[in-house]
Formats: C-alpha cells, sequence, structure tokens
C-alpha cells in the first residue's frame, strides 16, 4: 500500500518502512503454482481465498470513502471474509470452486490501481489515516497467518528464499522469578495520538497479586521430558474439553514435532531438523495449559504477562527469520524483572479469554473485527513472533486463537501464584 504523508500524521510511522503488497506479492511467490488451490489447514480456506481477500479487503473498507464503484460486487463478497470454525464444521468446497488465478489477479491489479489514484488525489483526515493503518495491519498480519498455513505444505510446494540465519545463542537455565505484587498497564490512550485496534483501548492499570514466572519460554526440550513422561495419556492434565479434542483429533506431540523410530525431529517452513531443544516450543493452548499443570503450575493471565513484561523493550528491527529464536537470545530487551524474550520471539498463550476492555467501541468502518470473537473460546496471545511485522510488536497488540488452534507460532511460560 502506498505511504500517505501528513501534517498532521497518525500513521504509524513503522509503516512508512514497509510496503505490505511487496511484503504478501513475495509471500505467495514462496508457492509453486500448483499449491495455490491447496487448504493446508482443514479448518482453514484454500490459499487462493487470501489472494483475492487481501484486496477486496482493503477495498470495502476504502472504496466508499474514496468515492469509487464497484466493478465486480461478486469477488467482493466472495472474498470478503476468512472463517473461523467452531470444533467440528469443516469446510467442503473443492478447488473448482473457486475463480482461476488470472481472474483473482486481475481483481487485484484493478483494485490497487484504483485506489491507489484515489488516495493520491484523496484529502487526508485521521479517518482516512486509520483506515489506512487498518488496511496496512490487516495485510502484515495475514502475512503471518499465512505463513502458519504454508508452514503446512509439503516441502515441494514451497521455493526457499535466501534468508537471514540466526545468531546461536549462549545456553541458558530455565528459572521462576518472583514478581511482586504491584500494578501492570494494560491498553492504549485513546489521546495517544497512536493507532490501535478497537480491542487495545482504553488504557487502564491492574493490580496484580505475587507470583512468580518462567524467566525463558518453555523449550522443546522440557516440553519433550512432558510428552516422554506421558503427560499426552495423563488424564488429569487436560480440561474435558480439551481432552476430547485431544483424543478425537489422535494428538500426541507438537504439530510442529515429526516422531520418527528414534526420537523427534522438527518440521520448520522449508525443512527437517534435529529438535533443536533451545527453542521455544510452539502448542496449542490447550498443550501448554496440560505441561503447566504437569509441572504443577498454570498459565499466567493477560494482566500477569503485562507485570512481568513492565519496562521490557520492542526490539527495534524486525527478527523476519523464519525459525524461532534460541530462549536467551535478546538479554537487553528483558523487562524490569529480568524476563526475557517477550516481545518478537514467540507469541505467547494466556489464561485470559478474548475480552473487552473497560471503555471498548467498534470501529464503524469495520464493526467485526474483534466484537465476532468475544465468546469465552478464543484465547488472548502476547508478544509477537520472529514472523510478526515491526509495527505490530506493540505492547498492547492483542492477538487471539482458539484453545485447539496448534498451528501458529505460540509458546508460552508458566507461573506459580
Ligand atoms: C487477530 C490474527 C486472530 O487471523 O483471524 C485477519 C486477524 N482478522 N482478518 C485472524 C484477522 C481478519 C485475526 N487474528
Ligand atoms: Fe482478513
Amino acid at each position: 500500500m502506498a505511504t500517505v504523508s501528513s501534517p498532521f500524521l497518525r500513521l504509524n510511522p513503522l509503516l512508512r518502512r514497509i510496503d505490505g503488497r511487496e511484503e504478501t506479492d513475495r509471500l505467495f511467490g514462496i508457492l509453486t503454482h500448483s499449491a495455490l488451490y491447496n487448504r493446508p489447514i482443514p479448518e482453514r480456506h484454500r490459499i487462493v481465498f487470501y489472494i483475492g481477500h487481501l484486496e477486496a479487503f482493503d477495498w470495502n473498507l476504502l472504496r466508499e470513502r474514496l468515492g469509487l464503484d464497484q466493478f465486480h460486487p461478486e469477488f467482493d463478497r466472495l472474498f470478503a471474509f476468512g472463517i473461523d470454525p467452531v470444533d467440528g464444521g469443516l469446510p467442503s468446497d473443492q478447488p473448482g470452486d473457486w475463480p482461476m488465478i488470472s481472474q483473482v489477479l486481475s481483481y487485484q491489479r484493478r483494485i490497487r490501481q484504483e485506489l491507489d489514484t484515489a488516495l493520491a488525489n484523496a484529502t487526508e483526515n485521521e479517518d482516512l489515516l486509520q483506515l489506512m493503518n487498518i488496511a496496512i495491519e490487516h495485510r502484515l498480519m495475514h502475512a503471518e497467518t499465512l505463513e502458519y498455513m504454508f508452514h503446512q505444505l509439503p516441502f515441494d510446494c514451497k521455493i526457499p528464499p535466501a534468508s537471514k540465519q540466526a545468531p546461536p545463542a549462549n545456553p541458558v537455565t530455565q528459572q521462576m522469578i518472583n514478581i511482586p505484587a504491584g500494578p501492570a498497564t494494560l491498553g492504549l490512550h485513546r489521546d495517544s495520538g497512536l493507532f490501535g485496534w478497537d480491542n487495545e483501548f482504553e488504557a487502564h492499570i491492574v493490580d496484580v497479586p505475587a507470583f512468580s514466572v518462567d524467566k525463558y519460554k518453555v523449550t522443546n526440550g522440557e516440553f519433550l521430558k512432558f510428552v516422554e513422561s506421558g503427560g499426552y495419556s495423563q488424564r488429569s492434565l487436560w480440561s474435558d474439553t480439551d481432552w476430547t479434542w485431544k483424543s478425537n483429533s489422535d494428538v500426541s506431540h507438537p504439530v510442529f514435532w515429526v516422531p520418527t523410530n528414534n526420537g523427534f525431529r522438527y518440521r520448520t517452513m522449508f525443512d527437517e531438523l534435529p529438535l533443536p531443544l533451545d527453542w521455544p516450543v510452539y502448542v496449542s493452548h490447550a498443550e501448554a495449559l496440560a505441561y503447566a499443570h504437569w509441572i504443577g503450575r498454570t498459565l499466567p493471565t493477560e494482566s500477569e504477562w503485562h507485570r512481568a513484561a513492565e519496562g521490557a523493550q520492542p526490539p527495534k528491527q524486525a527478527r523476519e527469520f523464519w525459525n524461532p529464536l534460541p530462549v536467551g537470545s535478546s538479554p537487553a530487551l528483558q523487562s524490569a524483572f529480568g524476563i526475557e524474550d517477550l516481545i518478537g520471539t514467540g507469541w505467547e498463550w494466556t489464561a485470559t479469554t478474548f475480552q473487552p476492555f473497560p471503555g471498548f467501541k467498534t470501529v464503524p468502518a469495520y464493526p467485526g473485527y474483534s466484537a465476532n470473537f468475544f465468546d469465552g473460546k478464543h484465547y488472548v496471545m502476547k508478544g509477537g513472533s520472529t514472523r510478526t511485522a515491526l509495527c505490530m510488536l506493540r505492547k498492547s497488540f492483542r492477538n487471539w486463537f482458539q484453545a485447539h488452534y496448534q498451528y501458529v507460532y505460540a509458546g508460552f511460560r508458566t507461573v506459580a501464584r
């Protein structure tokens, strides 16, 4: 998306360094042509939907404000919304039910042209800048959710791009850190002049009782002990619904692990490795909670995460590594309490279901962004991963997924109270 300049700029300045379209075009470019109609995650749409969705979203959001007319109402509707299914219901559409790529790409070209021309001539005001922030962050969020999805494709569907290798980290030892009772600051002030999604407002302070928390995210190495001790078949560690899900879908290890005759290997985006014991484990909320129970603890609340993260700084540059970073890779960004790797090294599941903050208001141009998910079935994730765009590595950003969604780049810490 083109950048916008304005004397009363409220567009996140970090967006000026990011071309969202280039980012997502490059991402679709790592796929072979024949993969575009695949459905790597059974609960989600086929990949072709997302090529159309990124444009349809921008168009549906900005069209009226810019005084533009629809030219393909059928695609505007077809590509308007993704899916977030509840247990059981899987989509059953066939590749042939979707338009040809060439049609989707000409829809894309036309939208980009019309939006860019109109934006170049538009009078900027705060409303327009808010819509621009929404469009760009929406696209960048999808870059990460598409990466989760592409991760599940067979390797021969992907062409690895040249990529940065993370520097090796010094080995560290897990420990619990005591956090004294005190205030945690959540959310964004409406008058901060900063862009935030509806669910980030209003800023408020929560008094958090004392607790202790893991200094580092739980690693593959730590989680392996849980797996080897039979944690996946110990009924008492799992809630009723988590147990039913685990049994019905036959889950017995993290989805990123590959069982072999002599132990587990690890599946990255582009290849398979020996299990990296010092990387944070990526698991569903249900698996994270079972591990926490096994070790006699639980997961942090959203407020506890913020309390532990007081004073932690977001990285100054996006990480842009395809793989997770070993725990302990960014000691300079630790919080005032010495908790490490809080931002940009893997999302962290919390015990808190996704709910509005006091003072929540929907954004009229996009009323369903958060409000459609305040159903008690989604859990807040904090912190961001190595694939999260820099502009969203702000502390107030709240992500959310259902408890049984295994595919996200999300790990966890345990707490004791
Ligand atoms: C905030 C990442 C949970 O991917 O479902 C994209 C973001 N909302 N299009 C999702 C989103 C609409 C959303 N998450
Ligand atoms: Fe979307």
